[in-house]
């Protein structure tokens, strides 16, 4: 079984699929988390992020593991032997990882993976391109969505504000990045044609939660 999520930065992607792994018993795979582990990765080591071709060779380096974590059910990552997760959300992975993904060798890496995952497990993936290039044929497909006020909102909570961000620059930022991702030229964000679309501006976690799963079980 293979369930597809995808939608904007913000949208609760990730709350809501790992809920829906959980009740359903699937594998749940974060790819945003691994665009941003090889953000992460680029930024340590110096890589001269603008400089598609230094990105290329340090991928063609990179010892680059996945390994289930059966206590947070989620995916530990890690980079050259570090486990990464908790330094994947913050401001300046943010602002650096739609130019990462951009990049045509990162996503040819990242999708195989992907790929191979949900070829040895049933999975839900939430991500920009799960519907429309990894799993064009998923059994099911979500686009989930937000306005950017409530997604602006969300992520104003979410951070808790460490980095004492206005809600004006949370929202111009979150506005930046739909814009790269969704124009970028290879796999941009995009609602796969048969995508269930959910706008959750006026929904909480559990009803779309309820949502999801209805509709995978009532097949
Ligand atoms: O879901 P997220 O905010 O953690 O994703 C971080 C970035 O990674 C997002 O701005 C675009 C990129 N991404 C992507 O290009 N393709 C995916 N399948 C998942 C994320």
């Amino acid at each position: 079984l293979k369930i597809a999520i995808d939608g904007p930065a913000g949208a609760g992607k990730s709350t809501v699929a790992k809920k829906v792994a959980e009740k359903l018993k699937l594998l749940y795979i974060d790819t945003g988390a691994m665009y941003r582990a090889i953000t992460y990765g680029v930024i340590k080591n110096k890589i001269d992020i603008d400089n598609e071709k230094e990105v290329a060779e340090f991928l063609d380096k990179l010892d680059f593991r996945l390994n289930r974590n059966e206590l947070s059910k989620e995916m530990d990552i890690f980079i050259n032997g570090e486990l990464v997760n908790s330094k994947l959300r913050n401001r300046e992975v943010d602002k650096n990882v739609s130019k990462i993904s951009s990049y045509k060798k990162v996503r040819e890496f990242l999708v195989s993976i992907q790929q191979k995952l949900g070829s040895e497990y049933d999975v839900i993936l939430d991500g920009r391109d799960i519907g429309t290039v990894v799993f064009p044929n998923a059994d099911f497909k979500f686009y989930i969505d937000a306005s950017v006020e409530e997604r602006a909102d969300r992520r104003l909570k979410d951070i808790k504000n460490k980095e004492h961000l206005s809600y004006d620059e949370i929202k111009r930022e979150i506005i930046e990045r739909d814009k790269l991702d969704s124009t970028r030229k290879i796999s941009p964000l995009k609602k796969a044609v048969d995508a269930v679309y959910i706008d959750t501006s006026n929904m909480g976690i559990d009803e779309v939660v309820d949502r999801v799963i209805s509709i995978v079980l009532k097949k």
